[in-house]
């Protein structure tokens, strides 16, 4: 897909303050720090349009970016990182459950693991929850470029190992590196096929 246009829309701190569900919408979530804010610059070839930083905890609100005039790309906060300490014990508060359960234009979740990293304790509750809710979701393994290959692989082969034993199918699964742009057209492939699915209310 070619991205003809990116822009920041609005940000919500609730569900309910969130633009109409007009458009279909793909949201990246993950423990803090792990890349969303990056790969969604990546996605659509902005530096800046999600402010992205090297401390955890910089996305705060539900963040939605208009691409092609057509459908969203949505920025979450990061679970398993809290500054104030009152995060549930899933690491993760109301408002990211209530848009993940309640926003109906939601096609995807994007779930991103850092690739060089093992599953940590907050993906795995992470994981149960969408299971437990049945909501559909990919894998994205970010920085690829700061993994080796041997890490990499075996990090795969262990993630697929925890998820069969709750999933009877894998989900999809992405390799990314914002830094060499690696599975920039996977991502945008996939997204235009499920654009094709949505269904105005
Ligand atoms: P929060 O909003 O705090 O939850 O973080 P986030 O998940 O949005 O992470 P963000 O995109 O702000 O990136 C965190 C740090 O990781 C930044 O310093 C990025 O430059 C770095 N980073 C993100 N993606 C990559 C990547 O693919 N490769 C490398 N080398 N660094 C990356
Ligand atoms: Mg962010």
């Amino acid at each position: 897909m070619l991205i003809k246009s990116a822009r920041f829309a609005v940000s919500s701190p609730e569900v309910k303050n969130c633009p109409k569900p007009v458009f279909p919408e793909y949201a990246f979530i993950g423990r803090s720090n792990v890349g969303k804010s990056s790969l969604i610059n990546m996605l659509v070839q902005q530096k800046g349009m999600a402010k992205t930083s090297s401390t955890p905890g910089k996305t705060q609100l539900i963040n939605h970016f208009l691409v092609n005039e057509n459908w969203y790309l949505v920025d979450l906060p990061g679970y398993g990182f809290s500054k104030t300490g009152k995060d549930k014990a899933a690491g993760f508060g109301k408002m990211i459950s209530d848009y993940i359960l309640q926003r109906e234009n939601l096609m995807n979740l994007f779930v991103l693991i850092d690739s060089r990293l093992p599953m940590q304790k907050a993906d795995e509750s992470f994981f149960l929850w969408l299971g437990e809710n049945q909501v559909p979701f990919s894998i994205v393994f970010t920085k690829a470029d700061k993994s080796g290959r041997s890490t990499l692989n075996t990090n795969l082969a262990n993630y697929r190992k925890k998820l069969l034993d709750y999933w009877e199918e894998l989900p999809l699964v992405y390799i990314t590196s914002v830094t060499t742009q690696t599975g920039r057209d996977e991502l945008l492939n996939s997204i235009e096929e499920m654009n094709k699915n949505f269904k105005p209310y």
